[in-house]
C-alpha cells in the first residue's frame, strides 16, 4: 500500500508548479495601509491592485505615483517625489519607464500618434490597477470598437494567433520539465526574449511588420522545439531525458518498496 502513496506523491510533484523562493519579510507600504481604510475612490485602487501582475512582482503604488512608501506622515509630499494622479498624456512615458520596447512600438503607431487626440493610452486597454498578464484576448470587439471598426484589429489578431499558440505549447512543456527538476534555463532564456519581442510588437499595429516578424519567430521556435525536424531539437532531447529520469526514479522507488 505504501508504495502507492509514494507513487502518488511523485506524480503530484510532477504536476505541481515549482514554488518561488520567498523573499525577505515584506515591509509595510503605508500607501496601501492607509488607502485600504479610505472611501471607495481611494480604496478601490488597492483592491484592484492586490490581484494584479504588478502586486505579484512587488511594483507598488509609489512606482507610478511617487511618494515615500515608508513614512505615513509625509508619504504624499511632493518633496518625497509624490506626483499624484498621472494625466492621460503622460501615461505612456510613465509605463515606458519599465516597458521600454512596448512603449517604443506604441509611440510610433497610429495610437501613439493620436495620443491626446482621442487615441487610447496604455491604461485604456490594460487598466490602471487591475493589470493582468496580457494576451490576444484583449483584442476584442468590446475593447476595440469604441473608436473605430473591428476589421483592422482582426487582421492583427489573425497575423499573431499561430505564433501565439506555438509559444503557449512550448511554455506548457517547459513547466512540466521544470517541475521534474530538469534544467530548462537555456531554453527559458531563449523563449523569454522571443516571447517579449513577439508580444511587444503588437503595439506597432503594423500588420506587415507583424507578419514578417511572426514568420521569423516561428522559424526560431521550430529550431528550438524540433517541431520542424525529425525529433532532433533541443526540447525533444530534454523531454526524452526528463521522462527517462522520471521512469528510473519511479522504478527504483517501487523496487525498494517491493524488496
Ligand atoms: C495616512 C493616509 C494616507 C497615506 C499614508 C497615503 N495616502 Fe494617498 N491619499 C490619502 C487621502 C485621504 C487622499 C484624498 C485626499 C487628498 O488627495 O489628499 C489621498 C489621495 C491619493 C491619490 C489621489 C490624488 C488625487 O489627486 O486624486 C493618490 C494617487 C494617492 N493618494 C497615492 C498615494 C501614494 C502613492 C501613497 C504612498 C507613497 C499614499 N497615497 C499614501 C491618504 C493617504
Ligand atoms: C502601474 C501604475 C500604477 C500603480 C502601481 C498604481 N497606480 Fe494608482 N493610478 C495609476 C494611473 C495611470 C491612474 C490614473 C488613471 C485612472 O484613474 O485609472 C491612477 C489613479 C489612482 C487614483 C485616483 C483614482 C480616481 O478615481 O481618482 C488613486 C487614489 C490611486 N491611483 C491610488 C493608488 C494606490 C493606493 C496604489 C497602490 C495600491 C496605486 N494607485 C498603484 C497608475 C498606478
Ligand atoms: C516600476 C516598473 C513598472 C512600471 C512603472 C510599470 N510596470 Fe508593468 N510590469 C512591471 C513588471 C516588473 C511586470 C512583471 C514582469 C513582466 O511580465 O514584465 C509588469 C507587467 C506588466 C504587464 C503584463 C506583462 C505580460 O507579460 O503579460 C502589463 C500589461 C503591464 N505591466 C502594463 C503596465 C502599464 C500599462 C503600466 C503603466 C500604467 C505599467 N505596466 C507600469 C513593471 C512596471
Ligand atoms: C480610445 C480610442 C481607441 C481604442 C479603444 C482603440 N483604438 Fe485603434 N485607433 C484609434 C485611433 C484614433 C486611430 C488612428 C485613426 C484611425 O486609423 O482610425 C486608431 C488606429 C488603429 C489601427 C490602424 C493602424 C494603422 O496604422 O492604420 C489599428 C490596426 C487599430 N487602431 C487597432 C486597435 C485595436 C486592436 C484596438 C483594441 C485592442 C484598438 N485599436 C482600440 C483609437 C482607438
Ligand atoms: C489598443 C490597446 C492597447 C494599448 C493602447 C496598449 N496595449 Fe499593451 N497590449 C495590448 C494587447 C492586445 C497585448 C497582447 C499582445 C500579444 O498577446 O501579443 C498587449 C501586451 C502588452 C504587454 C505584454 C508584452 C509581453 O512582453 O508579454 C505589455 C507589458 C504591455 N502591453 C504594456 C503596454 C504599455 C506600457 C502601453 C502604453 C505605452 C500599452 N501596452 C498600450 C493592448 C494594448
Amino acid at each position: 500500500m505504501r508504495r502507492w502513496g509514494i507513487i502518488l506523491m511523485l506524480l503530484a510533484a510532477c504536476v505541481m508548479p515549482s514554488t518561488q523562493a520567498m523573499g525577505a519579510a515584506p515591509q509595510v507600504i503605508v500607501c496601501i495601509q492607509c488607502h485600504a481604510a479610505q472611501p471607495a475612490r481611494l480604496s478601490d485602487p488597492v483592491t484592484l491592485w492586490q490581484t494584479s501582475i504588478h502586486a505579484e512582482h512587488g511594483i507598488t503604488c509609489n512606482a507610478c505615483h511617487g511618494g515615500d512608501p515608508m513614512d505615513a506622515a509625509n508619504s504624499m509630499d511632493p518633496a518625497r517625489g509624490y506626483r499624484g494622479v498621472p494625466a492621460p498624456t503622460s501615461v505612456p512615458a510613465l509605463c515606458g519607464g519599465c516597458h521600454m520596447g512596448v512603449t517604443k512600438h506604441y509611440m510610433n503607431s497610429a495610437h501613439g500618434r493620436a495620443l491626446g487626440r482621442g487615441g487610447p493610452t496604455c491604461v485604456t486597454c490594460h487598466g490602471s490597477h487591475d493589470i493582468t498578464r496580457a494576451s490576444l484576448e484583449l483584442i476584442s470587439k468590446k475593447n476595440c470598437t469604441t473608436c473605430h471598426t473591428f476589421d483592422k484589429a482582426l487582421m492583427i489578431r489573425r497575423a499573431m494567433v499561430k505564433t501565439d499558440g506555438m509559444l503557449k505549447a512550448i511554455e506548457k512543456r517547459i513547466t512540466i520539465l521544470k517541475s521534474q527538476g530538469i534544467d530548462t534555463d537555456p531554453l527559458e532564456k531563449k523563449l523569454f526574449s522571443l516571447r517579449n519581442r513577439f508580444h511587444a510588437m503588437y503595439h506597432s499595429l503594423d500588420v506587415t511588420l507583424i507578419r514578417e516578424e511572426s514568420a521569423h519567430i516561428q522559424a526560431e521556435l521550430e529550431k528550438t522545439s524540433g517541431a520542424g525536424g525529425a525529433g532532433t531539437g533541443y526540447l525533444v532531447g530534454v523531454i526524452a531525458v526528463g521522462w527517462a529520469l522520471l521512469a528510473a526514479l519511479l522504478f527504483s522507488m517501487i523496487k525498494k518498496n517491493i524488496d
